[in-house]
């Protein structure tokens, strides 16, 4: 097997992190990797914004944990949404699993493939990491939460534009647990027409 295709086989969401940050020249590998994913049109419009800083991570940890509060759920919402509720009354609550970087991908809301562009470019943010030997989860949090007034002047002092959405973020560090263990996959659907 090569070891493209031992990489996107072997890559794993990461909950729990060691405090060890990772080297910047891992950093710019990454966010090189990111802006090589295809763009509609080659738009290339979306944004990187890597949070280390440890006030703001704790910043946007209390924003969402606010969020989470004020949100109205129901049967029909979102399951994720509706145990991600619960879990963040707690004060030990950590949506960011204590990642020592979080790198937030946004794009202009107006943009119809804004969703898509940051997608693939994460896509490559993870299996460029397993390439590395660091450890990532995708976080959709911010995604969810990024237009409630203060999450946006958070997100606003990171320098993310107004006119900018969360399409989703990536937590990255080194694993702090030995059993990330690989989610077995459902048989696919795939109908092949010959
Ligand atoms: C759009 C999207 C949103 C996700 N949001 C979160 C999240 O907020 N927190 C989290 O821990 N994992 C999140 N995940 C990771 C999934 O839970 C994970 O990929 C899935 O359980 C399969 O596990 P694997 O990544 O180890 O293969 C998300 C994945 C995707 C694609």
């Amino acid at each position: 097997m090569n070891e493209t295709i031992k990489t996107i086989l072997t890559r794993r969401s990461t909950r729990s992190y060691k405090e060890d940050q990772l080297p910047d020249s891992d950093l710019e590998l990454l966010i090189n990797a990111a802006i090589h994913a295809p763009t509609g049109g080659n738009s290339q419009s979306w944004k990187f914004t890597v949070v280390q800083s440890k006030e703001k991570l704790w910043e946007l940890n209390r924003l969402v944990r606010e969020s989470f509060a004020n949100l109205i759920v129901d049967e029909n919402t979102y399951r994720s949404k509706r145990t991600g509720k619960i879990a963040a009354q707690q004060e030990a609550y950590n949506f960011y699993y204590h990642a020592p970087t979080l790198i937030i991908v946004s794009n202009d809301r107006a943009y119809s493939n804004a969703m898509a562009d940051c997608s693939v470019a994460m896509e490559n943010i993870l299996l460029a990491a397993t390439s590395l030997g660091l450890a990532s989860c995708w976080i959709n949090q911010l995604t969810w939460f990024c237009d409630d007034v203060n999450m946006r002047k958070a997100l606003t002092d990171c320098g993310i534009p107004e006119n900018y959405i969360v399409c989703g973020a990536v937590a990255l560090g080194y694993s702090a647990s030995n059993n990330d263990s690989l989610v077995p996959r459902k048989k696919p659907d795939v109908n092949i027409i010959r």
